[in-house]
């Protein structure tokens, strides 16, 4: 069947969204009286997909079918070149874009989240996402007319390549796709790599062309994109954290009646806190699909190699604390 390329794609569904936006939706929100477009560049079957499915599902069951969320999954309508910027133009209501990204939009406190073994669980992660230095980190939003409503954990990344990576000398000169962090493209020079920035709906086909040698990601990305039909070795290293941030346009949220808000509000509360409880369990069936499919080689790191590795990033702390002050750094290592 003709699959129509992705840009013509996006076209179409930014027509609809517009449409939407006019008043007139146009298919299954059709009684709402109000549908809120929801953008994100991952499939639905991950632990950031199931989450934000549930929040439209909890919102739709709670308003009685007169709030809608309208999802727009896998970079359909935006990548992440141009989604934060649709939001702020009001082509779109919300986004939950990975925490390692809002670095670039000006947000380099954010960075923090990308540095490699900072967390060694996602309990240690929540203390951060759940406490006061994460309401403090989405209160910053704020300068940039962003709304800041909460933290959704993915997992832990591990690093893949057509070759194992073991040990850091394993990925001396490989070119490394990494998403847009600077912590991340320092993480992959001092470990001897050439960090290539590149949004998440152009990966698979970069691994595929060549283009780059290998990613980092966790196993839920890593199943559902089927990068493992283009990189034959994933190395569990479980060396970073991948969470995401989920926000709204201020235009958009502060318009919407207190009541509903709040409404709103709470649907997303809950189901952040159900996609929190089933993240590990996400990656974890990933990893057993990829493990059944056998189309990568699945390596298991001992402690000393995990050390090695984290010994090898240490230069990054420092680096990130000269970048954004000490304080920020100093703060979620000692909580
Ligand atoms: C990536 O770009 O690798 C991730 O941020 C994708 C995602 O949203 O999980």
């Amino acid at each position: 069947m003709h699959r129509p390329a992705l840009s013509q794609r996006r076209h179409c569904l930014r027509l609809l969204a517009a449409c939407t936006y006019a008043g007139t939706p146009l298919y299954s929100h059709a009684r709402a009286r109000m549908t809120i477009r929801l953008s994100h560049v991952v499939a639905q079957e991950t632990p950031k997909g199931l989450a934000l499915q549930r929040f439209a599902e909890l919102v739709a069951h709670r308003s009685e079918g007169s709030i809608q969320v309208q999802i727009f999954p896998d970079s359909q309508l935006y990548g992440d070149n141009d989604e934060v910027q649709a939001l702020q133009f009001g082509a779109v209501d919300m986004l939950a874009p990975s925490v390692s990204k809002f670095g670039r939009i000006g947000f380099d406190e954010f960075e923090v989240f990308s540095l490699p073994f900072v967390f060694d669980h996602l309990r240690d992660a929540h203390r951060v996402t759940q406490g006061e230095l994460g309401q403090q980190l989405l209160e910053r939003l704020s300068q940039q007319r962003l709304v800041g409503l909460g933290f959704l954990d993915n997992g832990f990344k591990h690093m893949s390549a057509n070759r194992p990576v073991l040990s850091p000398i394993d990925l001396r000169g490989l070119r490394m796709r990494i998403q847009a962090s600077w912590v991340i493209a320092e993480q992959m020079r001092v470990l001897g790599a050439r960090p290539i920035a590149l949004p998440f709906d152009e990966t698979r086909t970069a691994l595929s062309a060549r283009v780059v040698d290998g990613t980092e990601n966790t196993t839920s990305n890593f199943w559902t994109q089927r990068m493992d039909a283009v990189q034959s070795d994933l190395s569990l290293t479980q060396h970073g954290y991948l969470g995401y941030a989920v926000i709204a346009n201020e235009r958009f949220w502060r318009n919407i009646p207190a009541s509903e808000r709040a409404l709103i509000h709470q649907a997303l509360v809950d189901a952040l806190q159900w996609g929190n409880a089933i993240a590990d369990s996400q990656n974890e069936a990933a990893l057993v699909a990829l493990r059944a499919a056998k189309t990568s080689r699945i390596h298991t790191l001992s402690a000393a190699q995990r050390t090695r590795f984290r010994e090898a990033v240490w230069p990054v702390y420092a680096a990130l604390a000269k970048r954004i002050g000490a304080s920020w750094v100093d703060a979620v290592k000692a909580l």
